[in-house]
C-alpha cells in the first residue's frame, strides 16, 4: 500500500508537535515586550500586506434604501450585521466594534440625513452608572449626574433600591428631592423647620418632595420600594449627604451629651460606620403608631410632602396620554413641573420645547427616538436643555412611558404645530412653502401625543 502524505496530515502533524512542543517553545520564542527599532518608517523589504477586500456580508432595512432625509427608524436589534449605511451616504463597518451598542442605537450608527453637527451628550443609561450597594441586602442606589452628563446642569437623578424593612437613612442635603415611586411601597417621614411633623405610605406612581435641607427617611414596606429621586441640582452626588450616623460619629461625644442633656455614655453603641442604606425593623402597618405629634403639630396639609399621583387619571390623546403634577396641585414642590407621558405604538410625543426650564427625562418604559433641535451658539437619560425642541416617538411594540421633570413653577410647552397653525397662513407661507393644503391641515389645539404607525 502506497502511503500517501496530504498536506494537511502535515500540518496536522505539525501542529500537535508543536502542541507537545508548546510549553518550553514558547518561553523561548516569547517576543520581547518592544519591537525593532528597525521597524521605525518606510522600509523597502517590509511591504503592507493588502490583498482584497473583505467580503463583509450585510443586507439593508427598507428604510436604508430611500433618502436618508426621510430619516426612517432603523430596528438594528434583530438585524445580524447592521452597517451605518443611509441612501447613498455612510458605507460599510469591517469592524472591530461593539455589536450589542450599535444594535440599540440605530440613529446613532446610521443618523437620519437631517442631522447636523455635533450635539451635546443627552442620554445617559443607568446602566452605565456605578452601583452603590447597600450592606444587609438592604438595597442598592446608582446615580446619574454632571460626572457622567456634563450638559445636564439642572437636575441628576438618583435609582434606589429597598428590600422590605430597608432603610434610606435618616439625612438631608442642599438640593430638593423629588421622586416617584416605580415599584412596591414605602414610608416616608419628614420634620420641618417648626418642628411638625410629617409621615405618609406611598406605592407605584406617587410622588414625594423634600425642599433643601429638610431631614427625612425613607422605609420600604412589606412589597420592597424602588424609587427614582430627581434633585435640582446637576452635580448632586448620592455619596455626599448629611447622615445621621455620620453627625453623631463626627461630633464629640461630650458636645452630644451637653447638646441632648444626656450622659456621654449614651453614646457608646452608635453605629461606628456609616449605615446609608441599611435592613431596620419592618415598619408597623399601622401608620399612627409612627404619627409622632407634637406640641408643634404636624406638616399642614398644604405643605405636605407627598402626592398620591398614582390615584390621578391620565389625561387621554390621540397617541397615548399624559398626566402632569406641578404647584398647582403640589405647592411644596415649587419649582418641579413634571407630566408621565404615554405613547402607544407607532405614536409621538409632539415636537416642543419648554420655554423657561431644561427637561430631565426618564424611560419608565418601551423604547423610542428622540432629537434635539440645537441652537447653534449652544454647544444634552436624556436632557434636553433650555429651549431646545426635541420629540419622543415610540419606535416598539409595546406603550412607551417616560417621566418628564422641568425646573419650572408650572408645566409648560411650546408645540410646534400649535404655533404654526396659529400664525397667519401668508407669513408659514413665505417662510416654508407649504401649500394651502397643507396649511388647511394643521390643528390649532396642543396634541401632547400624536397618534402614528411605527416608520422602519
Ligand atoms: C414591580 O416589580 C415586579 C417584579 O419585577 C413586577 O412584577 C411588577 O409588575 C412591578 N410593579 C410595577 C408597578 O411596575
Ligand atoms: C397624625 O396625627 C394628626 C393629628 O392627630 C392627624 O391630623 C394626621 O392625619 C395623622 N397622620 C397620619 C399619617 O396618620
Ligand atoms: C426654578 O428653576 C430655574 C432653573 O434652575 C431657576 O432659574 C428659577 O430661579 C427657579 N425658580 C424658583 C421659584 O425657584
Ligand atoms: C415653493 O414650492 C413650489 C412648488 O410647490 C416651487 O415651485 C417653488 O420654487 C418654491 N419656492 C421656493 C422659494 O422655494
Ligand atoms: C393659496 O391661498 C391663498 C390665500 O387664500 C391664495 O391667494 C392662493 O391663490 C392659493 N394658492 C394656490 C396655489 O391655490
Amino acid at each position: 500500500m502506497k502511503l500517501q502524505v496530504y498536506p494537511w496530515t502535515l500540518s496536522l502533524l505539525l501542529a500537535l508537535l508543536t502542541a507537545v512542543d508548546a510549553a518550553p517553545a514558547r518561553r523561548s520564542s516569547n517576543p520581547s515586550l518592544r519591537g525593532s527599532e528597525t521597524l521605525v518608517g518606510y522600509s523597502s523589504t517590509e511591504k503592507v500586506a493588502s490583498g482584497t477586500q473583505p467580503d463583509i456580508k450585510y443586507s439593508l432595512l427598507p428604510g436604508q434604501t430611500v433618502s436618508p432625509d426621510i430619516g426612517a427608524y432603523l430596528d438594528f436589534e434583530k438585524v445580524e450585521n447592521p452597517q451605518p449605511i443611509r441612501g447613498s451616504t455612510g458605507s460599510d463597518d469591517p469592524g472591530p466594534r461593539n455589536y450589542a451598542y450599535d444594535r440599540i442605537n440605530s440613529d446613532k450608527l446610521a443618523p437620519p440625513g437631517t442631522d447636523n453637527g455635533q450635539t451635546i451628550n443627552a442620554q445617559w443609561p443607568m446602566g452605565l452608572s456605578h452601583n452603590r450597594l447597600g450592606i444587609d441586602n438592604a438595597g442598592w442606589a446608582r446615580q446619574e449626574n454632571t460626572v457622567v452628563m456634563p450638559a445636564a446642569t439642572e437636575m441628576a437623578g438618583v435609582d434606589m433600591r429597598l428590600e422590605p424593612g430597608g432603610y434610606r437613612e435618616l439625612h438631608w442635603h442642599v438640593a430638593a428631592e423629588w421622586s416617584l415611586v416605580l415599584n412596591g411601597s414605602c414610608r416616608i417621614q419628614a420634620v420641618n423647620t417648626d418642628g411638625q411633623t410629617f409621615v405618609d405610605d406611598l406605592s407605584a406612581g406617587d410622588v414625594w418632595f423634600f425642599p433643601p435641607g429638610i431631614p427625612h427617611s425613607i422605609q420600604a414596606l412589606d412589597d420592597g420600594v424602588e424609587f427614582l429621586l430627581v434633585f435640582d441640582q446637576g452635580d448632586f452626588d448620592e455619596d455626599n449627604t448629611f447622615l445621621a450616623t455620620e453627625v453623631f460619629l463626627h461630633t464629640p461625644k461630650s458636645v452630644l451629651a451637653k447638646n441632648l442633656g444626656v450622659s456621654i455614655s449614651a453614646f457608646d453603641d452608635i453605629p461606628d460606620d456609616e449605615l446609608y442604606i441599611f435592613e431596620g425593623t419592618p415598619a408597623p402597618a399601622d401608620i399612627e403608631k409612627q404619627n409622632v405629634t407634637t406640641q408643634s403639630g404636624v406638616v399642614p396639609r398644604t405643605e405636605s410632602y407627598s402626592y398620591h399621583f398614582s390615584e390621578q387619571a391620565a389625561h387621554e390623546v390621540a397617541g397615548g396620554s399624559v398626566k402632569i403634577v406641578d404647584p398647582l396641585t403640589f405647592p411644596i414642590a415649587s419649582n418641579f413641573s413634571a407630566a408621565i407621558v404615554t405613547v402607544h405604538p407607532g405614536g409621538m410625543r409632539e415636537i416642543h420645547w419648554h420655554p423657561t426650564s431644561d427637561e430631565w427625562t426618564f424611560f419608565i418604559q418601551g423604547q423610542g427616538r428622540a432629537t434635539l433641535f440645537l441652537h447653534l451658539m449652544l454647544p444634552q437619560r436624556l436632557t434636553t436643555a433650555l429651549s431646545n425642541s426635541h420629540y419622543i416617538e415610540n419606535t416598539g411594540d409595546e406603550d412607551l412611558m417616560f417621566l418628564e421633570v422641568l425646573q419650572a413653577t408650572q408645566f409648560t410647552d411650546m408645540a410646534l404645530g400649535q404655533w404654526i397653525a396659529s400664525t397667519p397662513k401668508q407669513i408659514v407661507k413665505d417662510t416654508l412653502n407649504l401649500s394651502n393644503s397643507t396649511l388647511s391641515k394643521l390643528k390649532t389645539e396642543k396634541q401632547y401625543v400624536v397618534a402614528g404607525s411605527t416608520t422602519s
